[in-house]
Parts: structure tokens; C-alpha cells; sequence
């Protein structure tokens, strides 16, 4: 059965403040597009192509407003509300009416995945259909994070959520692919000490049965964090760079649409038509003379 993506896209983005006192941190720029479109690309090169957003009551109409329906992408995009920022997993919960039953990806929205090879992982995760899988990226200060360890085969021996002696240096980064009994195990979860119900218990449910999966994401890929100013300012200097190095776009929505066969080039043209002021419009313009 189809997996249906999941971007979470909510939170509260306390780092980014005043940034964000007006407006969902995921809205804000990366260089030349929203911070959204990075996680989308990330759900669309996997091959997915009906994905439900979730955001607050306050910004949910800003990804209308980017998004609608998803057809112009060739996708079937659904909007939910999450009341309050209650933990990541419960986007299980808010998803299971959409699920139906079905294996999903969550990502989260602050989530920027780029580098050789990825494309690949991805596909490769989503045609897993049993038990979950998640990634390990090895990161300097894996005490920010959830950590993982793991044995030779790829079966999680461990995860911890921001420890403080921490056994491993490899991170989890907000990127899920479960099999349809996430929402089953997500409401069997009970809030942490901070009051949210966490993606760390949900994924340990999978481990006790052993059945969470890691994939290591090797030093050719990048994985940036983009909830803080610095992090944002880090995040739009790499894709200012590759992109006027390579004169390709990172995480252009049309593009991927099209080489994946969501849409045709009529659907590009009349994207970039919506856009003809912009790079970005003018950039979808050259894409069948530069293919
Ligand atoms: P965080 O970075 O943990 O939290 P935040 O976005 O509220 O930011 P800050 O720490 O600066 O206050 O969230 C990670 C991602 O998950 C981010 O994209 C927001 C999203 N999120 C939700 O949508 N709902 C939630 O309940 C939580 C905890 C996070």
C-alpha cells in the first residue's frame, strides 16, 4: 500500500524568537525558498505523493497558501491542526483518520537533507513494509539529539533521548518511515517529564519488538539543523553556494515533480509562470533545454 508522507511543521520555534513570534519558523527563508520545501523534497524523492501537513491553528493558512490541494506538484496534500506543540509523536495521532491504515514517513518540517546518494536511501526506505526505520548521521554534539547505537546488521541496540554521556556520536535526525502500526503504538505512549508525548518512546516500541532498523547516513550527505539563527544563516550560505556553483536548484518542488513524473512540462510551464520575476521561475523556464 501507498505510504503517505507526514511533515510536522508545527512547534513553537522559542530559538528563533522574534523571528518567529509572527509566524511559523518553517515559512522563514532558506536562501530562496521556504524552509518546508527542503523536508517536501526529502517526501518527494522517496516517492511519495500524498502527504499530510500538520501545523498550528495560527500558521496552518500559510501552508495552504504555499501548497493548496498539491496538484500543481502532482501530490494529494491534506492540512491538520496540532492544538499544541504536545510532541512529535503525536502526528501519529492527529494522522491516523488520513492513514487509514496505511505505513507513513514523518519528517519534520526544520529538517534539511541534501548530498549524493540520498535519493537512493530514501527510495529504499519507503519499500520497507514491515517494523520502522530511522537514520543515524554522525554529528559533534550528539547530546542535542536522540542517539543510537547499533550492531553490525543494522538493528538498533540502543536509543537514548539527549543524553548526557551518550554512547554513540550518531544522531537521529527527524526523519521516520513506519509501517501501519505507528498510531496503534502512539496511543499506547504516555507523556514524558516535559509533558510531550516523545518520538524516542514511540521508536523504542519498534526496538522492543526488534524492529527498528538504522540506516547510517554517510559524510556525503548533508543534514543541517535550522532551528536556530545561526543554524538558518548556515542552512541559506550552503545552498547559496552549491546552487550558484552548479547553477541547479536544491529542493526546487517542481523539478523533482517532474523528474519524478508527477507532472509534465506543461505543469513546470505553467509553475513558472506563477513565478516569471523570480530566479526560481526563470530556473523552471530552463529545465527541459538544461535537462
Ligand atoms: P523543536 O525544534 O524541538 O521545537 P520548536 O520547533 O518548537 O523550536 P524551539 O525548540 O526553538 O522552541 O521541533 C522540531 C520540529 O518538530 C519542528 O519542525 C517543529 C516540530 N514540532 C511540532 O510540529 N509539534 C510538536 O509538538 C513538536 C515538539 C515539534
Amino acid at each position: 500500500m501507498d505510504r503517505m508522507g507526514i511533515l510536522l511543521a508545527g512547534g513553537s520555534g522559542t530559538r528563533l524568537a522574534p523571528l518567529t513570534t509572527a509566524v511559523s519558523k518553517q515559512i522563514l527563508p532558506i536562501y530562496d525558498k521556504p524552509m518546508v520545501y527542503y523536508p517536501m523534497s526529502s517526501l518527494m524523492l522517496a516517492g511519495i505523493q500524498e502527504v499530510l501537513i500538520i501545523s498550528t491553528p495560527r500558521d496552518l493558512g500559510f501552508f495552504k497558501a504555499l501548497f493548496g490541494d498539491g496538484s500543481s506538484l502532482g501530490l494529494k496534500i491534506h492540512y491538520a491542526e496540532q492544538a499544541k506543540p504536545a510532541g512529535i509523536a503525536e502526528a501519529l495521532l492527529i494522522a491516523e483518520p488520513y492513514l487509514k491504515g496505511r505505513p507513513c514517513c514523518l519528517i519534520l518540517g526544520d529538517n534539511f537533507f541534501y548530498g549524493e546518494g540520498l535519493p537512493a536511501l530514501l527510495r529504499q526506505a519507503n519499500q520497507s513494509a514491515s517494523g520502522a526505520s530511522i537514520f543515524g548521521y554522525r554529528v559533534q554534539n550528539p547530546t542535542d539529539y536522540g542517539v543510537v547505537t547499533f550492531d553490525s546488521d543494522g538493528s538498533v541496540t540502543s536509543i537514548e533521548e539527549k543524553p548526557n554521556a551518550p554512547k554513540s556520536n550518531y544522531a537521529i535526525p527527524g526523519l521516520y518511515f513506519y509501517d501501519a502500526s505507528a498510531p496503534t503504538r502512539a496511543r499506547e505512549l504516555q507523556p514524558s517529564a516535559r509533558g510531550e508525548l516523545e518520538i524516542t518512546d514511540l521508536n523504542r516500541s519498534y526496538l522492543s519488538q526488534k524492529q527498528l532498523k538504522v540506516e547510517l547516513l554517510g559524510r556525503g550527505i548533508a543534514w543541517l539543523d535550522t532551528g536556530t539563527p545561526q543554524g538558518l544563516l548556515e542552512a541559506s550560505n550552503f545552498v547559496q553556494a552549491i546552487e550558484h556553483r552548479q547553477g541547479l536548484k536544491i529542493s526546487c518542488l517542481e523539478e523533482i515533480a517532474w523528474r519524478m513524473k508527477f507532472i509534465d512540462a506543461d505543469g513546470v510551464r505553467r509553475a513558472a509562470a506563477a513565478y516569471k520575476n523570480s530566479e526560481y521561475g526563470k530556473y523552471l523556464l530552463s529545465l527541459e533545454e538544461n535537462q
